[in-house]
Order: C-alpha cells, then structure tokens, then sequence
C-alpha cells in the first residue's frame, strides 16, 4: 500500500497540474487544498508534512479536474474576497473582480463620509459593489438591483452574512426596477463583453447575462447612460465599469447625454476601466 501524501506533495503536484491552465496554479492548489482540509493557507503553510487522508486527497483530485476543465476557483470555494470582505458566489453570478474595486473606490471618494446619500448599484450580481459602499458610508441608502433572481439570493445572504443591512434589493431590468427614484451616485458593473468576442469561450462556467449584453458590447451601457439623467438628483453622477478598448466610445455617451466633468479612470495596469461624469440640473428630465 503506498503511503498517505503530504500538504507539501498534494499542492505540488496540484500546481503541476494546473499550470498552463491557470494563471495561478500554486495559488489556486493552496486554495483547493485548503477547501478540502478546512483550513487556510497559513495553515496549509505551517504545516506542509502533514500527510492527508485517502479521502481527502481524492476530493482534491476531484476538485483539481474541474478547475482544469476551467471551472473558476471561487465556485469550487464558494467563496471570492471582494475589498478584503468575504462574499458567497455560485454559478448564478459573476465572479467578482479586483478591477470592480476602482469602481468601488472612484465612487467612494465622490460620496460624502458622514452625510445622507443614495446610491445605486445597478447589475448587482454578488452584491460586491453595493454591500462595499453600505459598509464604508454607514449613512448611505444603497439600492442595488439585479435582473436575475438567484443573483439576488445570493446578495442578500451575502449582506447578511457580512452584517450590512441597509441596502434594499430590487428585481428588473436596469431603472425599471427604480420606477421614479433618483439617486445622488449610481454606479454599475453591467455586462460589456461583445458577444462575438472569442475571450467568452474561456469564461463558459459564469452566467452569460452577466458577461455580455449583445453582439456590440456596449448595449447595457448605452441603456443605463441614457436613462441615468432621469434617475440622479441635482448635481449627481454616474459611474462604469467598462472593457480597456471601450473608453473612448463610453466617453461619448456620457458627453452626448449631457454628462459633465467626464473622465477615465485607470486600474493598475494603466487600463481604461472605469468612467464618470456628473449631471447639470437642466439634464435631467431631458430625453425621450
Ligand atoms: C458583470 S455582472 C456584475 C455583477 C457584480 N456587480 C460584480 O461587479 O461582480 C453584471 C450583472 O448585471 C446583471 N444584468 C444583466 N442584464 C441586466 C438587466 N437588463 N437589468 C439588470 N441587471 C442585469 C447580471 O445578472 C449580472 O449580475
């Protein structure tokens, strides 16, 4: 009988096995293993001798084949940490990325620390953006709405789960699901990826609704730029997440909208990823 591997082993040839498949592979090992251990990766760390169960060792396997198959880490944790909170994913939803945190942050700066204010989330998934900003500006009235059901499930639970309970969560498709509200920032990550683009093949384990919006790309977009003037309160703003190529294009939205003060906002890598304008009082009402 051969004997039982160790941590050290397991996350080894785990990695091994991963590589070319993921962009972290001893990362996305430690994390498995860790799933399957119950513990965390410092603890996977202190004790790398330890030896594992056969059990044990053929639940990781299992869970290594599927990430092979290109399964996202954070549906076979469960788990995905957005601004250093803890938050419950599944199939159902987008896994939420590190480049929606300057989202988070572009509208943070904007909101007032110790002030009333509503805010928006529209496209809510996870919940990230909207549970982020309630946890950060405890005055803050966060909406935050989805299109898909189960997203909302998830949010919700999430937001109990991190104990914020002051976002209220609405069903509908972009501001029907705000029928006459106004909001002093909205901020959104809708989907934007062009359904022709080849980069969809590798991301086939999330939700198609959430990724791409139709074959341009920018139709969520161009909906909720349109819209959004009758939705914010004097002097309000909005703010998206958008592809690194789409800047330009999402720029000339908001300028034709009557958005002002319009700029990009860009993300470590020196990307394009983000853009915001407020709106002027007379813009608001306007439009068809
Ligand atoms: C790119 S995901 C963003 C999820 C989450 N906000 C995040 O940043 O991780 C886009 C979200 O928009 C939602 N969505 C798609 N079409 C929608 C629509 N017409 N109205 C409202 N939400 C929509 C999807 O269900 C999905 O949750």
């Amino acid at each position: 009988m051969s004997r039982a591997p160790t941590i050290d082993e397991l996350l080894r040839t785990g990695a091994a096995g991963l590589a070319g498949r993921s962009d972290s592979p001893g990362l996305d090992a430690r994390l498995l293993l860790g799933k399957v251990l119950g513990c965390d990766r410092a603890a996977l760390a202190a004790r790398p001798e330890r030896t594992v169960s056969a059990t044990d060792a053929a639940a990781f396997r299992a869970l290594l084949a599927e990430r092979r198959a290109g399964v996202p880490v954070a549906y076979l944790t469960g788990v995905r940490e957005f601004w250093s909170l803890p938050f419950a994913v599944s199939p159902a939803v987008l896994v939420p990325r590190p480049e929606t945190e300057l989202l988070v942050a572009t509208v943070l700066e904007r909101l007032p620390a110790d002030a009333p204010c509503a805010v928006l989330d529209l496209g809510t998934g996870s919940g990230v953006i909207a549970i982020a900003i309630a946890k950060e500006r405890p005055r803050s009235r966060v909406t935050a709405t989805d299109v898909s059901a189960e997203a909302l499930a998830i949010a919700r639970s999430n937001a109990a789960s991190i104990g914020v309970d002051r976002v209220r969560w609405r069903r509908g498709s972009w501001f029907d699901a705000v029928p006459g509200e106004r909001f002093d920032w909205i901020a959104s990550n809708p989907p934007y990826v062009a359904a022709t683009d080849p980069a969809l093949a590798a991301l086939a384990a999330e939700p198609r609704e959430a990724l791409t919006p139709g074959d341009r790309g920018l139709e969520a977009i161009e909906r909720i730029v349109a819209d959004a003037p009758r939705h914010l309160h004097p002097a309000g703003g909005l703010a998206v997440e958008h592809g690194a190529d789409q800047d330009r294009a999402v720029a000339t939205l908001f300028a034709a909208r009557g958005f002002e003060g319009v700029r990009c906002v860009r993300d470590h890598a020196g990307l394009p990823r983000v853009t915001l304008g407020t709106i002027s009082d007379i813009q608001r009402g306007l439009g068809p």
